[in-house]
This record gives structure tokens, C-alpha cells and sequence, in this order.
């Protein structure tokens, strides 16, 4: 049965351990998704995987078709999604490398599509999204990173999401770790609220690819945040074989 979908983020285009079966474009009511879905088996869980920058990440986060993502989605039976995304760590025991499965988000983006409840409705419809992530999903992602050797994970986090596609300036993580953010990243709204709103379980595992703006030595450099991008994917790979499993 296909209930899983893993959305990759940021240096996370493919997952080598998906034993491939086929590629879909699926079209939806809201456009195109970012790419085809990819069909496998994680062992033996049937998985679909969906690059969210597209699959030559291509796509900036400010232009990514989080409703076209979402609904392709659903469409194809997918119940629980998760969702691999690259951040900055902002909090001091959030350092490159560490992994974060957040608990809670604030919304700073702007100007994003993020409803599918806006036209030809009976009536005005408003979702719950006072725990914006599926606590369950989150616990088995903690699980599978404690049952890989040497997976640290930091089982909270504020997830402070930004428009981008620049990095913030360093008064502006001032502003957000003042406001209780512990991160931060481009790409966790609207695609949180829109599974939300189609009663799929969502949670996110991110990757701590610099220190934000302002928490480390001097500017940001792309080659350092490339560079642990990757190292920290490898790990996210090994959690996700034993994780499909769990699930
Ligand atoms: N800010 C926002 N998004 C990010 C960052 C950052 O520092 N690093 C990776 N994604």
C-alpha cells in the first residue's frame, strides 16, 4: 500500500536507497508540482519521493507550487508525508550538522498561495494549526535517527520561516530568536498548513546547513553551507531507510 511520501529539500534530489519503479507527472487543479513523483520501495515500503526544488533544484522557495506538491500528493493516496528541508541554526545548540525535527513554526513569508479553502466554498472554512506538525510522525523520526549509531537529533525546535530567497540579515535573527525561533528556513510555509488542510500527517527533519546570519564568523559562505548540506543528507538518508520501515 502507498501511504508514504518523503518531499527532499536542499541537496536531497534523490534517494540512492529507493529501489525505483517509475516516474509520474502528476497534474493537479493547481498547476504542476515540482517535478514527477518517483515511485520505489524502501525495502519493502512503497514510497513516492518528490524533490521539492525540482529534480535539477532549479526552483527557488519563493516559487515553488507548494499547492501543486501537496495535492499531487494526496491525489495519489499518500497519508503521511515527510517533509526534508536545510536550515539555520539560530539557537547555540543548533549547530551545522545537527539534525531538528521542529515542534512548533512561525510564518514570516509573504505573498504565497497558502490555501486550498479560498473559492467556490459553502462557507468560510478554518483549520486547527495550534501543533502544526503530526506529533506521531515527528516521534518515529527521533526513533529512527536514535536507531541509526552516531545520529545526534534535537527532538525540538521553532521553526521561523522566511520569505527568501536571500538569508536574513543578522537584526532580523535577532528579531526571530527574540520571537522564539530557534531556525530558520524558506520552505516549511505554506507546505505545513496545506497538508494540514487535507488531513495529511506531516512532520519535518531538517538539516543544520550554517549557523544563521549573524551566530557564526562573518558572512554566510554557500561553498560551507554546500558542503555540510551534504554531509548532513547522508545522515538523513540512513534515518529514513530505518524509519520507512517503522511506519
Ligand atoms: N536562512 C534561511 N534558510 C536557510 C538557511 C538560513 O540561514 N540555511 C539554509 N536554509
Amino acid at each position: 500500500m502507498l501511504d508514504i511520501a518523503i518531499i527532499g529539500g536542499t541537496g536531497l534530489t534523490s534517494l540512492p536507497n529507493l529501489q525505483l519503479t517509475k516516474r509520474e507527472m502528476v497534474h493537479t487543479p493547481y498547476g504542476e508540482p515540482s517535478g514527477p513523483v518517483v515511485y520505489g520501495k524502501i525495502g519493502q515500503k512503497e514510497v513516492v519521493f518528490l524533490p521539492r526544488h525540482g529534480t535539477g533544484h532549479t526552483i527557488p522557495p519563493h516559487k515553488i507550487n507548494y499547492r501543486a506538491n501537496i495535492w499531487a500528493l494526496h491525489s495519489l493516496g499518500v497519508k503521511k508525508v515527510l517533509a526534508i528541508a536545510a536550515v539555520g541554526g539560530i539557537d547555540s545548540r543548533y549547530g551545522p550538522g545537527c539534525l531538528v525535527v521542529p515542534d512548533q513554526l512561525i510564518d514570516y513569508t509573504c505573498s504565497r498561495v497558502s490555501t486550498f479553502f479560498e473559492d467556490d466554498l459553502p462557507h468560510v472554512t478554518h483549520i486547527d494549526f495550534t501543533y502544526p506538525y503530526n506529533d506521531g510522525l515527528r516521534q518515529r523520526i527521533i526513533e529512527a535517527c536514535r536507531a541509526v549509531a552516531g545520529l545526534d537529533i534535537s527532538s525540538t525546535g521553532v521553526y521561523g520561516a522566511t520569505q527568501g530567497p536571500r538569508l536574513e540579515t543578522a537584526a532580523e535573527i535577532n528579531r526571530l530568536e527574540k520571537e522564539g525561533c530557534t531556525i530558520v528556513g524558506m520552505t516549511g510555509m505554506p507546505e505545513a498548513c496545506l497538508a494540514r488542510e487535507l488531513e495529511l500527517e506531516y512532520a519535518t527533519c531538517t538539516v543544520v546547513a550554517n549557523w544563521a546570519a549573524g551566530r557564526g564568523e562573518g558572512e554566510i559562505s554557500m561553498a560551507e553551507i554546500e558542503h555540510t548540506i551534504e554531509q548532513g543528507m547522508d545522515k538523513v538518508k540512513a534515518m529514513l531507510e530505518k524509519l520507512v520501515l517503522m511506519l
